[in-house]
Parts: structure tokens; C-alpha cells; sequence
């Protein structure tokens, strides 16, 4: 009942999320083949440009080696192409040229339902707008990522539970998110992200919506969270502050992706 409308009311926001070209019998078997992942990302030599009146080439010679436990942020100028490199990550986006291996498995030569599934089983989200869903209550909320796999029942409550209780706010499943601050919002986007265990969580400007306390809460909290968890965690963020809770710092630019030392990005005092 829940992916139900989770199908329907959030069509638009979790489309990418939805296996969509097949009827719901032909879906079931595939739900059972997730794809899992051992953790490990390796991007090498990726291209993206767009097509248009006026091509442009947005970076090339990208390559990135991440393993289980690495949590790296990337910075760059606005426009130089850090969301689009998360949404070629997620599959959202194709590369023009290069490769994109989760665990062996090339991003580039699965179909989109295949992504989809990859998506669902395999990556946590986090995004600068929260993106929780008003109609349905925080622990409904944070359920979804499971409902999605077909976990439910206790099973799925007790991870909902335990994964609401790691964000601290345990006692708040039952509200809805128009009671909840926006630091809280995103706590909770913290919990779904993680509650079906990803290897790989992609988080576009956590803290762009909240305020400085707020967003030192946040991003303590992703990072004990990825580390409990085991997962790849990739920030993309223009706050220095933000970037420095990652282990290593990266800088995207027009022709590639290269470690910077922390001190190259010292904090505001
Ligand atoms: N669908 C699209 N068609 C054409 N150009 C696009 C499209 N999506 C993004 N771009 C362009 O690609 C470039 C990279 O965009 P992107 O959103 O990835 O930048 P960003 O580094 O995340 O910027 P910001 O820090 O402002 O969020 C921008 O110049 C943008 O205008
Ligand atoms: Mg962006």
C-alpha cells in the first residue's frame, strides 16, 4: 500500500527509482536478482558534454578509485559539473566517453531498468532540499528505500526504528515533516539514505538549506553514519567546513578531478 502511493504521489521525485517499462509480474523476478556490491567505484578517463546550438564540453579526464569506508568530498567552481558527475554516478546521466564500474559492473552497458534496480539496492541519497515526502510521516519517510526492495514487515520497522533512533530522533517517527525543523529534514534524509545499507551514498550540498549549527550536526552525523555503515560516501559541497569532515578533498575542474590538501580550503573562523 505504502509503495503504492509512493509510487503514484512521488512519481516525479523517485521516478529514477521505479522500474517502469514492465508489468508488476514481470518485475517480480528481477527484484529478487538486487545487484550488490563488495565497494568499489572506479570512474577513468569519464567525458560528459551536451549536445545543443552551442556544444560544450563540461570536464573530461575524470577518474576517481574509491573502496568501502572512503568518504572524499568534491569541490568546484559552480557549473564545472559536480551534480552532473553524482547523476553520471547514479546512472541518471550517460558519459559521453570513459567508464563507470560499480564493482566490476559498467554502468554504461546496463539498460535502465538495471540502473533502476542498481539505484534502488546499492546507493543512498542526500540532496540540499531534503526531498522528504509531506504526506507521509518520518518513519513512512524513511521506510521508502525499503518498500522499494520489498523489505516490510518487522523487519522494516526495526530497521526504521534503529536507523531513525541513529539520526536521533527517535521519537519522531510518527510525525509528519511539516513538525520537523529543516535540520531535522535532514537528519531524516540522512536515515532513508542509509537504511537499506548502500555501498555507495551520493550527497549533493547537505547543508546548503541550514543553518551553520545545523549543518555541523548534519555533517558529524553522515560521517559517523557512513563509517558505521561501511559505505563509499562522495560529498559534493562548496563549504569548506563541509569538505574538511571528509577524509580527502577533490577538486573538480574542466579537465579532471585532483586531491587538494585540506589547508588549500582553510575555514572560515
Ligand atoms: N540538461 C542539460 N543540458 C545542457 N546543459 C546542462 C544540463 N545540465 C547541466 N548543464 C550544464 O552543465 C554544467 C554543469 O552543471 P552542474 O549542475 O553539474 O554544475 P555544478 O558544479 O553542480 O554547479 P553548482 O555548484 O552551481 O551546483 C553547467 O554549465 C550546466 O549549465
Ligand atoms: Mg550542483
Amino acid at each position: 500500500m505504502l509503495e503504492l502511493s509512493f509510487e503514484l504521489k512521488g512519481a516525479n521525485l523517485f521516478q529514477p527509482f521505479i522500474v517502469s517499462t514492465r508489468s508488476r509480474s514481470a518485475r517480480l523476478p528481477q527484484r529478487r536478482r538486487a545487484v550488490t556490491l563488495a565497494g568499489v567505484l572506479s570512474i577513468h578517463a569519464l567525458t560528459k558534454s551536451y549536445a545543443g546550438p552551442r556544444p560544450r564540453t563540461v570536464f573530461s579526464g575524470v577518474d576517481l578509485e574509491l573502496a568501502a569506508g572512503d568518504y572524499v568530498a568534491v569541490m568546484g567552481e559552480s557549473g564545472v559539473g559536480k551534480s552532473t558527475l553524482l547523476n553520471m554516478i547514479a546512472g541518471l546521466d550517460r558519459a559521453d566517453s570513459g567508464s563507470i564500474r560499480l564493482d566490476g559492473s559498467e554502468l554504461g552497458a546496463l539498460d535502465d531498468d538495471a540502473l533502476t534496480r542498481l539505484r534502488r539496492s546499492a546507493m543512498g541519497f542526500v540532496f540540499q532540499a531534503f526531498h522528504i515526502l509531506p504526506y507521509l510521516t518520518v518513519a513512512e519517510n524513511v521506510s521508502l528505500p525499503l518498500s522499494l526492495l520489498g523489505v516490510t514487515g518487522g523487519d522494516a520497522r526495526d530497521r526504521v526504528a534503529a536507523m531513525i533512533g541513529a539520526v536521533g530522533l527517535g521519537d519522531r517517527g510518527a510525525a509528519l515533516p511539516r513538525e520537523l525543523s529543516g535540520g531535522e529534514l535532514q537528519r531524516i534524509a540522512i536515515a532513508r539514505a542509509l537504511v537499506h545499507r548502500p555501498r555507495l551514498v551520493l550527497i549533493d550540498e547537505p547543508t546548503g538549506n541550514l543553518d551553520p549549527e545545523s549543518a555541523q550536526q548534519v555533517l558529524r552525523l553522515l560521517r559517523d553514519c557512513l563509517a558505521g555503515n561501511g559505505a563509499i560516501g562522495i560529498l559534493v559541497t562548496h563549504s569548506p567546513a563541509a569538505a574538511h569532515t571528509a577524509d580527502r578533498i577533490l577538486v573538480l575542474s574542466r579537465t579532471g578531478l585532483r586531491e587538494q590538501a585540506p589547508q588549500a580550503f582553510p575555514e572560515a573562523p
